[in-house]
């Protein structure tokens, strides 16, 4: 039996990308979903996946930075699915915010990129965890970046993403906060810190949308990371929470082992000596 028959989930941010891999992953393994996003293509997804997979996936227009569209996907989840077991706070957005910008602009960035990568993401949480207490093996998968992982991501995203970059740093302290409050609910709450991984908003990044051939022939690809979210979620109930689960370009995309406490949120995946 799929490890997921009779569980139900969420995912954010489905229409295309990195979204859609996770909807794939999960429903493949038995999950009936609410997927959703503000482009009105994720309806087709949600047919395709289902025809795909004989799973039920509903796909809803909603916008995860406006309450309203949020208690909407909630109230659909809970009528058409019967709970919640996994969330994946998949929904990102990213636009150049150059530290040196006009005053006004940068609030408005701030606005744009913090309302979806952050109080979007506190909004869906708060609205599902109530409803995922007391399941077996509830899972919440936050969606952040590599370069929250320094001990060995060695860079970072360029300057003029501050905000970008603020948003996911920030994002280690509802992973880390989350994991700690809602242990004894039985709700484990990890986050995924890919590298360049090949979706719409990295392919963006480049002119006509092609990846630079040194990228191209090792840029990971959505469906690893599906995978590695159903190994965190196939540990079971016993399972790792707390952790910032690191994916590098150019190296094996595995769970790896679990990390003692200090090392979950810095990614650690061996010891360094510091200067004395
Ligand atoms: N692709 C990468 O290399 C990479 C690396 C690290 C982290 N990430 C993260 O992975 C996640 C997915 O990224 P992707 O590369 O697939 O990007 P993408 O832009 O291709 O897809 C993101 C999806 O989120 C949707 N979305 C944006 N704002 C929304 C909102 N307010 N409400 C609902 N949906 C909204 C978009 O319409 C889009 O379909 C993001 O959180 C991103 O920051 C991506």
């Amino acid at each position: 039996m799929s490890s997921l028959a009779g569980k139900a989930g969420i995912v954010s941010g489905a229409a295309q990308g990195l979204g859609v891999g996770f909807a794939r992953g999960l429903a493949q393994e038995g999950a009936d979903l609410v997927i959703f996003d503000i482009q009105p293509g994720v309806e087709q997804v949600a047919a395709t996946l289902a025809e795909e997979t004989g799973r039920k996936v509903i796909g809803m227009v909603a916008d995860i930075s406006r309450r309203a569209d949020v208690e909407r996907v909630v109230a659909s989840a809970l009528e058409q699915l019967g709970g919640i077991d996994v969330l994946v706070n998949n929904a990102g957005t990213w636009r150049d915010t150059p530290p040196d910008s006009p005053f006004e602009q940068a609030v408005a960035d701030w606005d744009f990129i913090m309302d979806t990568n952050l109080k979007g993401l506190l909004m869906l949480s708060r609205a599902c965890v109530p409803h995922m207490k007391g399941r077996d093996n509830a899972n919440i998968i936050n969606i952040s970046t590599y370069y929250v992982l320094p001990a060995k991501s060695g860079g970072t995203n360029p300057p003029n993403t501050d905000l970008y970059n603020a948003s996911k740093w920030a994002l280690n302290g509802f992973t880390d906060a989350w994991a700690g409050h809602l242990a004894e609910d039985g709700i484990r709450v990890n986050a995924l810190c890919m590298g360049a991984t090949d979706s719409p908003m990295l392919r963006n990044l480049f002119e006509g949308g092609r990846l630079p051939p040194d990228l191209a022939d090792v840029v990971m690809q959505p469906e690893q990371m599906a995978e590695l979210m159903l190994d965190v979620i196939r540990e079971g109930a016993d399972g790792r929470t707390g952790e910032n689960i690191g994916a590098w370009v150019g190296e094996p995309v595995e769970l790896g082992p679990r990390k003692v406490p200090h090392e979950r949120i810095t990614g650690f995946n061996q010891r360094i000596e510091l200067p004395r």
